[in-house]
């Protein structure tokens, strides 16, 4: 079968890693991609806000599976749109998308479905939402509705730096004009990643993520600095819990309201006193989270996503290594500000010759056959071991293979799991 792939981050260089390696694909392409898929694959020149000429395109090349890596397609409707063409999509609908695409829509179905998660209130307008900081106090989060790619919420812990934020998303910085305020949760966050074709759960893995751009958890909040999996704090019992109580009603709600989710949801979790509660769903693969999931995936890829489109997930299973597999993001200095493009970056084929070493390209271009940097992060350096230890040590042995002086990374990648298993 031939597959189309959308995309171009390191998510899509470790998706189109493992679907190439299924004996199910036969032509691979990847639109628009970027230098590490063009190793693997075929880069297209496709834009995916062109509902009409990705139709097209996967006429032309006889497209049996287009695969969504990253959410703004899926909110903007391109699964219903190849669906209405005949064209399997992984990928929820625009309706189903509302997932991840509106925190309102999300809060408002654990409201129905009982499902935990932080109390909120959900406002249009600033003076209610000032006034509801008033009767709440710090700590509080506040949350711009929509997509704001990961930086539109504030953990406040006074209220002066409160009312800011709410100000700030009532001057329309994040284009809408709504928020959700929350109860401030405290714990562990994990990542829990689950398949489903609208009906069936499969449980996929978990994994923990580095949203801070500074060592030790500072700095502001990024797409993810690093990422590793299994994450040790999700227990077997707590994934059934988060499936039970989280994930299974929300699917059933999205079922009941006529517009089934076929895809990954992304629950991010918080492990509080009283057990996982949902911060958030993605309505796609996590990135760096991807990475490391792919790193661990023994079963096929493309079986498992078309099993989702067929409706048959109930059919299959998904097992996964033993291995940690950790990720380190290579940036741009400037990142999450304005990063610095167009340096070059040298020895990445040693570093990804590398005993147990992969490196996804996420924000790189190649120039008159350099590879330099084109983006804010740039690449993922990724690595499996026994333990998480044995892992981070061989991703940063390969992080120090890679010359690019104009590049930074964090240095500690994996901080949490690895004084638990020194604990240990
Ligand atoms: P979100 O975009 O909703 O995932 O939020 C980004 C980050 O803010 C999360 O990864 C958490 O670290 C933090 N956060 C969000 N909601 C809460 C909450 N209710 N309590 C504590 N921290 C939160
Ligand atoms: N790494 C966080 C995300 O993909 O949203």
């Amino acid at each position: 079968m031939n597959i189309l792939l959308i995309g171009s981050g390191g998510r899509e260089h470790a998706l189109a890693w493992a679907l190439g390696a299924s004996a199910l694909c036969d032509r691979l392409f990847v639109a628009p991609g970027n230098p590490g898929t063009d190793q693997i694959a075929r880069n297209v020149d496709l834009d995916a806000a062109d509902h009409a000429a990705v139709v097209a395109f996967c006429r032309a090349e006889a497209i049996g599976l287009v695969v969504v890596g990253p959410e703004a397609p899926l909110v903007a409707g391109l699964a219903d749109d190849l669906a209405a063409a005949g064209i399997k999509c992984f990928g929820p609908g625009k309706f189903a998308a509302q997932l991840e695409g509106s925190k309102g829509f999300t809060k408002d179905i654990c409201a129905t479905y009982a499902i935990p998660t932080a109390a909120y209130g959900r406002f249009h307008s600033r003076d209610e939402a000032l006034s509801y900081l008033d009767a709440h106090g710090a700590p509080i989060v506040i949350k711009a509705d929509g997509l704001a790619a990961g930086k539109g919420v504030t953990v406040a812990m006074d209220m002066a730096t409160a009312r800011a934020a709410v100000e700030e998303i009532f001057s329309g910085k994040f284009g809408g004009a709504e928020c959700v305020i929350e109860e401030f949760l405290e714990g562990e966050e994990a990542s829990f990643f689950v398949l489903t074709d609208g009906r069936n759960a499969l449980a996929l893995a978990t994994a923990q993520d580095h949203k801070r751009a500074g060592d030790g958890d500072t700095g502001p909040n990024t797409g993810g600095m690093g990422a590793y999996s299994p994450a040790p704090c999700m227990t077997p019992a707590l994934c059934d819990e988060a499936l039970e109580k989280i994930v299974k009603p929300t699917i059933r709600a999205l079922q009941d309201m006529g517009h089934p989710y076929v895809g990954v949801l992304y629950a991010g979790l918080i492990l509080t006193g009283e057990g996982p509660k949902l911060i958030e769903y993605n309505c796609r693969f996590g990135d760096p989270e991807c990475q490391v999931l792919m790193m661990r995936l023994k079963d096929d890829l493309v079986t498992l996503l078309l099993a989702c489109c067929d409706g048959t997930l109930d059919r299959v299973s998904a097992r996964w290594l033993d291995d940690v597999a950790l990720s380190v993001v290579m940036c741009a200095r400037g990142y999450p500000g304005e990063a610095l493009k167009g340096t070059e970056i040298r020895g990445l084929e040693g570093a990804a010759a590398m005993e147990g070493v992969e490196i996804f390209h996420a924000g790189t271009a190649a120039r008159h056959g350099m590879i330099v940097a084109n983006g804010g992060r740039v690449l993922n350096v990724t690595a499996r071991g026994k333990t998480v230890k044995e892992a981070r040590d061989r991703a940063y042995a390969a992080v120090d293979r890679i010359d690019w002086p104009e590049g930074f990374c964090r240095r500690d990648i994996g901080w949490r799991a690895i004084a638990r298993e020194n604990q240990e």
